[in-house]
């Protein structure tokens, strides 16, 4: 039995059926939250009486699953409202329906996203605290380039990690009006109150997936950021570089070679990224070329919305294990900034703070490198943004993080 089982005079094949159905289980508490909201706004307008309302919202609040015969989550809170279900639908349609539910859940996964990057945040500042003073070698084209520290090095982390809390930030906002009232296209006759925060133009109030679209972007972001994340952990980890060994709570092992510790987070870290982005350009292609109002296309937006948010959970969840795990060599990271030439720059620097100019001190350091008889100059301290000021870095850092 559909909702529309009234127009339509046979039964539906059932690969049409099968092709038709939405899995959309997971937006069941959202939906029950917008239908309950709809639900007083009927109540307001004296179309469910006081006793009708209460009952609605108790009943909502017992429905526990969707029955997987119905259509979609909408059918099946319908249905299993009962004979209240028959009046509950006064008023709106399934397409503002949907949009309002798809708005709650989209936010919650913000909210759940931004506790998440926090989280993951706190656990690197307390890593580039505790080597703030460790040095590293800082690299560009992946050469040795200048020294750095390892605090500093995480420090730039936590940089990429609060653009990605601004993001999610913004895609909530953009979900935060309430598409209800908007009913099929056009609102309805029903004398029913606007929500607080109402999408201005009904039309767009139930064609509008830019929010979900703003959380895959935020969601592809983080996962690109994660992505650079793993890949310097499975280069870190690696003998060749041997910088840091992974937390045995946070490795795998080889189902062959006995002696093997392989970064799998770190690889699945970095192969999430793909996978996000594709979430985001299939629904930036779904959504291209749409007439309005609504289309069952929008049905498409589900499945990537869900499993964005399942993919950040998850691996921001196992990152912090693994970063928080991690045992950085400082012998060996020591050894790796130890060669002098690191200092060339620097060497150069010291030159122009005698009165050369600099493409002249390059050429001069170049020189005594190419005939090996550069000497480092005397250390001198580094200007901020730079490594020389991670503790007050991690301070007001987390002073931001909250
Ligand atoms: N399951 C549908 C969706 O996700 C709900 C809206 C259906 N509306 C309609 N007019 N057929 O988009």
């Amino acid at each position: 039995m559909t909702l529309w089982s009234g127009r339509v005079g046979k039964e539906l094949a059932p690969e049409v059926w099968e092709f038709l159905k939405a899995q959309d289980a997971e937006l069941l508490p959202y939906d029950c939250k917008a239908t309950a909201r709809h639900a007083r706004r009927l109540a307001a307008a004296g179309i469910l009486t006081d006793d009708e309302l209460a009952e609605v919202v108790a009943a909502l609040d017992a429905i526990e699953s969707v029955d997987p015969a119905d259509e979609d989550v909408h059918s099946s809170i319908e249905r299993q409202l009962g004979p209240l279900g028959r009046k509950i639908h006064a008023g709106r349609s399934r397409n503002d329906q949907v949009a309002a539910a798809m708005r709650l859940y989209v936010e919650d996964a913000c909210a759940e996203a931004v506790d998440a990057i926090r989280a993951f945040a706190r656990v690197v500042l307390d890593r580039a605290e505790a080597e703030a003073e460790t040095p590293m070698p800082g690299y560009t084209h992946l050469q040795r380039a200048q020294p750095v520290t390892v605090g500093h090095h995480l420090l730039a982390w936590v940089e990429m990690l609060e653009r990605d809390l601004a993001r999610f930030g913004f895609a909530a906002k953009q979900a935060r009006p309430s598409p209800l009232g908007a009913g099929a296209l056009a609102g309805s006759t029903l004398d029913l109150a606007a929500p607080p925060d109402q999408v201005r133009n009904s039309l767009d109030a139930v064609a509008d997936r830019d929010f979900a679209l703003d959380y895959l972007y935020g969601c592809a972001m983080l996962h690109s950021h994660l992505s650079r994340v793993g890949e310097e952990l499975i280069l870190w980890t690696t003998s060749e570089f041997g910088f840091a060994r992974l937390p045995e709570e946070a490795a795998t092992g080889s189902s062959m070679m006995p002696q093997k510790l392989n970064p799998d987070v770190a690889e699945l870290a970095r192969g999430k990224a793909g996978t996000a982005l594709g979430r985001l350009t299939g629904l930036l292609a779904v959504l291209k070329g749409l007439p309005l109002a609504y289309d069952r296309d929008l049905q498409e937006d589900k499945e990537p919305v869900f499993a964005a948010r399942r993919d950040v959970r998850s691996a921001l969840g196992a990152l912090g294990v693994l970063v928080a795990g991690l045992e950085f060599d400082r012998d060996r990271l020591a050894a790796a900034c130890s060669d002098p030439l690191l200092l060339a720059t620097d060497a150069a620097e010291a030159l122009v703070r005698e009165g050369v100019a600099f493409r002249d001190a390059h050429e001069q350091v170049a020189g005594s490198v190419r005939a090996g008889t550069f000497e480092p100059p005397p250390a001198a301290p580094r200007t901020a943004p730079g490594p020389g000021d991670v503790r007050s870095a991690v301070v007001a850092a987390r002073d931001r993080l909250g």
